[in-house]
């Protein structure tokens, strides 16, 4: 499907706000894609559909993993809003003709994910840095990202992890995983 064709569907599928918060991801991905020279449209299309899935309802995500045999951990299944990202690039691989890359960035956005794609650490920064977030760091953080993609990811990663340990709230092991994996690999540059 083209973007605009994407662009439809997603509207029909979410509410206006998170529908503008969509439109407002796929803008951010489209600037980041330019400052690492990744293809603009791709990034666009991934940006628009990013949270297709985040307005199921909890029995709706239960089942659409089950009718299409996603694997899924104990922690999605006792915290169903994480599935949205493994069954928006499901769906996105399957409707909207995303490549299985595409599909990754999509997979990853919401707690990391080993082995990131430059799609993905696009995307998962892009969802922080989007016009319509008010995250007081914004500035900062896009001060990282103007000189290093993983260390914004990084960041983004560090911050998700406060967050949940300000709510005294569990910590999906993608998160530590992913961290623990960009460290070493900026440690080795
Ligand atoms: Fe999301
Ligand atoms: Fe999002």
């Amino acid at each position: 499907m083209n973007l605009e064709e994407i662009r439809e569907v997603v509207k029909s599928k979410l509410s206006e706000k998170r529908y503008n918060h969509s439109i407002c991801v796929m803008k951010r991905c489209a600037e980041i894609a330019n400052m690492y020279e990744v293809d603009i449209e791709t990034m666009q299309k991934i940006g628009i559909a990013h949270d297709i899935a985040k307005e199921l309802e909890p029995k709706e995500k239960l089942e659409y993993v089950k009718n299409n045999r996603i694997q899924i951990d104990e922690m999605e299944l006792e915290n169903t809003t994480l599935l949205h990202a493994k069954i928006g690039a499901h769906f996105s691989i399957k409707y909207f003709g995303f490549t299985p890359e595409m599909g990754q960035a999509i997979e990853a956005h919401t707690t990391g994910m080993p082995d990131m794609n430059i799609f993905a650490k696009i995307l998962f920064v892009a969802d922080r840095t989007s016009e319509d977030r008010n995250f007081e760091d914004i500035g900062k953080l896009n001060k990282i990202l103007d000189i290093n993609l993983d260390e914004a990811v990084l960041y983004v990663l560090d911050k998700k992890i406060e967050l949940q340990l300000k709510k005294g709230k569990s910590m999906h092991v993608n998160t530590i995983i992913t961290r623990n994996e960009l460290i070493k690999q900026l440690e080795n540059k």
